[in-house]
């Protein structure tokens, strides 16, 4: 079995989860179901970044410790979890001491290799981004752009790490891997920012100005800089298991460079630890065309909306929306567009009818297909052409184009019951039709099957409740279940489900 080690970046718990979060948890589960289903031994990690000053900071103004603040939100994320139906193996806190200990330990040995050193140092400090600034970030006017918050001017000693040495070797390493980063044009992105010269990374911040972090193992006056601290996430939770390294890191497009793209690299290397085989990149949501926010409304609770339309509802939609590593936009609109027509009008559509058919006239038994005609002929090359088409997309993580294909082949299976129109078929004693309407009740039958096996990573409660009314039981090797056969012949279905209910028109 192949392993398949698959991470999500950490979550800040500094305020509560968003659209974001949720988009983050369910593309990356999606592919962990999507290659445990391929037969993978797959290991899924996601989890919480608990550390720094802008945790630090909220706990401040609520006027709690940063643990008690820290363990209050990290419940929250946790929380998020199962209302998404995500199938985590694990889940990591850097407040962990299985964390804590590896970082201390990992600082250690750099320290004790020459990779770090103590220096003076003299600059601008932008504490809402928990860093220091440089000339070039300065505005035109010479003002800081909003984005810093408050900037002032500093002299402090520091630990730094020494990046600038492997910038060379970085930049041979991602000439040389050209698929490291996907979407590729991110890694010429990365390829980009390393044409200037890197800068040594302070990775140290003096207690007086933050408590709030894990005391470096060699001088405990400093903490741990939150960056350094939360990628070793991904290696602390599996030092133990022999995981390491992660197959594929999933983050979103603001984390890439540097910490993910310049630091994570240079710091496995310096430690000669293997580095991540893949790091997938994201885009980002907005929500009616403008970044969300709490101040101004527009901030998703991605809990509402499972519990309004269903969680598998709002996996599609995240989805089958995103083109993987573009930016996507969240309107309520859209989301009834698709929620109606596709999972409503087309997916449920087709559950109902087969079901009511098979109960009408198959006395609520899935009967033997005779010999395909002409219809059922086309249907079973579309299906041939779909699986042929869908699987490879997944692999390439184009969800949404596999999803897309996926419900043309549901289309075209709601076409074949027009066409083959059983309720007409229902009325004849004539043998041949007898003989078709009992093929057309098994093709549909059969269709809906294999078009839910090829659902099943991203609407997995949905496919699952499917296959229930269908009174089948899957197999455990998926492969065998993209087979267009009889598995279904005898199989006693349910009368009705409603999978899709329509929504309270009232809410805008
Ligand atoms: N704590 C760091 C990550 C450390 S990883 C070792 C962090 N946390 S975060 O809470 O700000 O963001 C977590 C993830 O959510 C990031 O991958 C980020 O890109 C993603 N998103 C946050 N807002 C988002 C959108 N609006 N849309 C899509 N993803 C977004 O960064």
């Amino acid at each position: 079995m192949k392993s398949f080690y698959i991470t999500t970046a950490i979550d800040y718990v500094n305020g509560s989860p968003h659209l974001g979060h949720a988009y983050e948890k369910v593309l990356t589960d999606v592919i962990a179901r999507f290659r445990r289903l391929m037969g993978d031994n797959v290991y899924f990690l996601t989890g919480v970044d608990e550390h720094g000053q802008k945790v630090q900071q909220s706990a401040q103004a609520r006027g709690i410790a940063p643990q008690q603040f820290a363990d209050e939100v990290s419940a929250e994320f946790r929380a998020l979890l199962p209302q998404l139906n995500i199938s985590n193996d694990d889940f990591i806190r850097t407040t962990d001491e299985r964390h804590k200990r590896v970082v201390r330990q990992l600082l250690q040995q750099l320290f004790d290799k020459g990779e770090i050193y103590l220096a003076e140092y003299k600059g601008f400090y932008s504490t809402r981004q928990e860093q220091f600034l440089q000339e070039k970030d300065r505005q035109a006017d010479g003002s800081w752009p909003e984005i810093f918050g408050e900037v002032t001017e500093i002299t402090e000693s520091n630990y730094f790490f020494k990046l600038r040495q492997y910038q060379d070797w970085l930049v041979d390493f991602l000439t040389k891997h050209e698929d490291f980063i996907f979407p590729r044009y991110r890694q010429k992105q990365v390829l980009e920012f390393l044409k200037d010269p890197l800068n040594d990374l302070c990775i140290s911040r003096p207690r007086e100005r933050l408590e709030w972090g894990i005391p470096l193992p060699f001088d405990e006056n400093y903490v741990t800089y939150v960056w350094f601290d939360a990628l070793v996430n991904y290696y602390s939770a599996v030092a133990d298991r022999g995981r390491w390294p992660a197959d594929c890191h999933v983050i979103g497009k603001d984390i890439l460079v540097p910490p993910h793209a310049v630091y994570w690299p240079i710091m496995l290397q310096a430690l000669g630890l293997p580095l991540p085989k893949s790091i997938l990149v994201h885009g980002w949501w907005t929500v009616n065309g403008v970044k969300m926010s709490k101040s101004t409304g527009n901030f998703i609770v991605p809990a509402d909306y499972a519990g309004e339309f269903g969680v598998d509802a709002l996996r599609y939609f995240l989805i089958r929306e995103m083109n993987v590593g573009q930016d996507s936009d969240f309107t309520r609109a859209q989301f009834l567009v698709r929620y109606n027509s596709e999972l409503a009008n087309n997916l449920g559509n087709l559950v109902n009818r087969t079901l009511n058919m098979t109960t009408r006239f198959g006395a609520g038994m899935v009967p033997a297909a005779g010999p395909a005609g002409e219809a059922e002929q086309e249907l079973q090359a579309l299906w041939e052409k779909t699986r042929g088409e869908v699987i490879p997309l997944c692999e390439g993580f184009q969800f949404h184009t596999g999803l897309d294909k996926t419900f043309a082949f549901i289309t075209a299976t709601n076409a074949y019951i027009e066409k083959r129109a059983p309720w007409k078929l229902g009325k004849s004693a004539a043998p041949e039709d007898q003989a078709l309407l009992r093929t057309s009740l098994a093709t549909m039958a059969e269709a809906l099957r294999l078009g839910v096996a090829l659902l099943q990573a991203v609407m997995p409660a949905t496919a699952e409740k499917i296959n229930a009314v269908l009174g089948y039981t899957p197999g455990k090797v998926w492969s065998e279940e993209l087979t267009w056969g009889t598995k279904l012949t005898g199989a006693k279905v349910a009368e009705a489900l409603v999978l899709f209910p329509r929504p309270a028109p009232a809410q805008k």
